[in-house]
Parts: C-alpha cells; sequence; structure tokens
C-alpha cells in the first residue's frame, strides 16, 4: 500500500521465521519495498530461521531480497528456542525443500547499520524475532537511533506474557536487547502478544487458502494447520496467531490498530518477572512516554490484510 506520495515504504525484517514470522514477510514483500531480511536466534535456532527465510522467499517466488544471518544466541544468559510450538525445524507443517537460495557474507548487523546509513530517515525496521541483532547493530552504530525512520516490534505486552506470566517469549529470550531497543530514543511501536494472540487464521481461513489452489497459499495453509494445532494443543486457541504481522500492517492501515504513548521498561533482574514490559498505561511515572503501545486492533482489517497477502502469491 503506497505512502501519501505513492511510494511504498522502505522495509528492513529482523526475524525467527517461525510460522507466524512467515506470513509477515509475505505481507512485508506485498506491501513494502523489502531491502532486505534479517535473521535471528528464537522459535528456532539460527541455521533453521534463516534457511526458513530463503524457504518462504523461495516458496513465494520472491527474488532480489538479501538475506543476513545474524546472532545465535542473546546478549545475556541462555537461549531458548520455541519447538514445542514452531516443531523442529521452526518452519514445521510442510516440507519445504532445502532452500537453493543463500544467505548473503554481511553479518545482519552490518545490512541493518548499512542500510539505514544509505536510507536515512524512510527505512522501516520491523523487530519480529528477539532483538539482539538491533541491539548489538545499536551498540556497533549509535547513530542508527537517528538514521532509521521508525522502528515497529513484535514483543513483550501491555498484559501477562506467553513464555513466563510476566514476559512475552522474544522480549523473554533477550531482555537486555529489547531494553536496548526500548531506549534507543527512536520512533517505536510495539504490538505485544496481550494484544496480537487474539489475531490469527483459523480452520476456515486455512480452507480459503487452499481452495485458492495458489501453490504459496495451499503451501501456508499446510503450515498454519500445523501451527494452529500446536496452539490449541498448548493454549487453547482455535486460530493461529499471527503476531508478527500485526507489527507491519498498522503501517499501512492506521485503522487496523490503536497504539497509547506510554512510558515502558524493561525488567532485566526480576526472579519471576524478567524479561517484562513494565507499560506505565495510568502515567504514574515522572519519565515521559517513550513507546506506542498497541491497545485494540481490528481484527477483520488485520486478517484481511494477510490472507489477501498470502493468496496473492503464485
Ligand atoms: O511471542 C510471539 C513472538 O515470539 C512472535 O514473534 C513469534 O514468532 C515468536 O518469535
Ligand atoms: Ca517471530
Amino acid at each position: 500500500m503506497p505512502t501519501a506520495e505513492g511510494q511504498r515504504r522502505k522495509l528492513l525484517i529482523d526475524c525467527d521465521p517461525g510460522h507466524d514470522d512467515a506470513v509477515a514477510i509475505l505481507v512485508g514483500h506485498r506491501h513494502f519495498d523489502l531491502l532486505a531480511i534479517t535473521t535471528t536466534h528464537g522459535n528456532s535456532g539460527l541455521e533453521n530461521t534463516t534457511r526458513n527465510a530463503l524457504a518462504v522467499l523461495e516458496l513465494a517466488g520472491i527474488e532480489g531480497v538479501p538475506v543476513a544471518k545474524g546472532a545465535a544466541s542473546p546478549l545475556v544468559g541462555r537461549t531458548y528456542h520455541a519447538q514445542h510450538v514452531h516443531g523442529k525445524s521452526g518452519l514445521d507443517g510442510h516440507d519445504l525443500p532445502e532452500p537453493a537460495l543463500q544467505p548473503v557474507p554481511e553479518h545482519a548487523i552490518d545490512v541493518i547499520i548499512e542500510t539505514a546509513r544509505a536510507n536515512q530517515g524512510e527505512l522501516v525496521l520491523a523487530v519480529i524475532g528477539p532483538a539482539t541483532n538491533i541491539a548489538l547493530a545499536l551498540r556497533k552504530e549509535p547513530r542508527l537511533a537517528e538514521w532509521v525512520g521508525e522502528v515497529t516490534v513484535m514483543g513483550g505486552s501491555g498484559g501477562w506474557g506467553n513464555m513466563t506470566p510476566a514476559a512475552e517469549f522474544n522480549a523473554f529470550c533477550d531482555p537486555e536487547a529489547f531494553a536496548a531497543v526500548v531506549h534507543a530514543g527512536w520512533p517505536l511501536r510495539m504490538v505485544g502478544v496481550d494484544v496480537t494472540r487474539t489475531v490469527g487464521i483459523d480452520a476456515a481461513d486455512i480452507e480459503i487458502l487452499r481452495a485458492s489452489g495458489k501453490r504459496t497459499a495451499v503451501v501456508i495453509a499446510d503450515l498454519l494447520n500445523f501451527y494452529m494445532t500446536r496452539q490449541t494443543e498448548r493454549t487453547g486457541l482455535t486460530h493461529a496467531p499471527m503476531h508478527d504481522a500485526c507489527a507491519l500492517i498498522p503501517l499501512l492501515d492506521p485503522n487496523a490498530m490503536t497504539y497509547r504513548e506510554t512510558r515502558v521498561e524493561v525488567e532485566l533482574a526480576g526472579t519471576f518477572t524478567r524479561g517484562m514490559t513494565v507499560c506505565d498505561f495510568r502515567g504514574s511515572t515522572i519519565e515521559s512516554p517513550n513507546v506506542r503501545v498497541a491497545v485494540t486492533p481490528d481484527r477483520q482489517r488485520l486478517v484481511g490484510v494477510m490472507m489477501d497477502s498470502v493468496i496473492s502469491y503464485p
């Protein structure tokens, strides 16, 4: 969807595919000028998330989008994966062929820095996995915070978590990195799991994808059926939650999500709360707001863009 100037916004996606990351990539390429994808640990190990990103591009016939490998572990502490949700490969549900596409030799951190430098003020940086690459890029090049036009993060929560009672998965996997993103001083939107878990592709939608007869949509249907089944088994959800695309679509359609200017801090030391995003919705702190936190999703609008985007590919 073009901006007011008729241009598609320039986008870099940092991700950990991951079923919902896969749909976000398809939405991102369809509606933005997707300049690059960088991969990180998270839903699975870095080799898997990188292979999965390449496999999604190849499935959809997307060419010319460089994929750069990033961090295999967080800044501090142990590495967590989510194979209980996304499967051993990180994208179970359909045996995707080993991609012929290869990652570029450059490190993700350098691709993030160089892409932002070359598109100062214009780049949308979408962070839909643990934020390790972003934190390392900020450490290597502090001017990144001025060069990036806007950051949109899927992570944290304005309520309870999905990895612990207090912490959402991406923030929990690297709390220090999430804190660096929150304190970088750039324009920042955050869609938390309290909001995104309510937005999903359900069994009826999966049948629509299958009925499209489009190869990409049919394979995505298989993948999301696996992901939905795991979610139902674990949480009782009756849809495949599309956390990550919720970070992108409101930039296309402002009516798809409401946000609230909020002071957000990240708990780093709590025994039971490490990785929690403490959102001061009542303005009780003296600190000024640093994040636009998503509050109310328009599920129909969000899922409509996801479905149309997936079906638009061959
Ligand atoms: O908590 C949901 C987030 O963790 C999503 O980005 C999902 O892909 C996983 O990375
Ligand atoms: Ca993700």
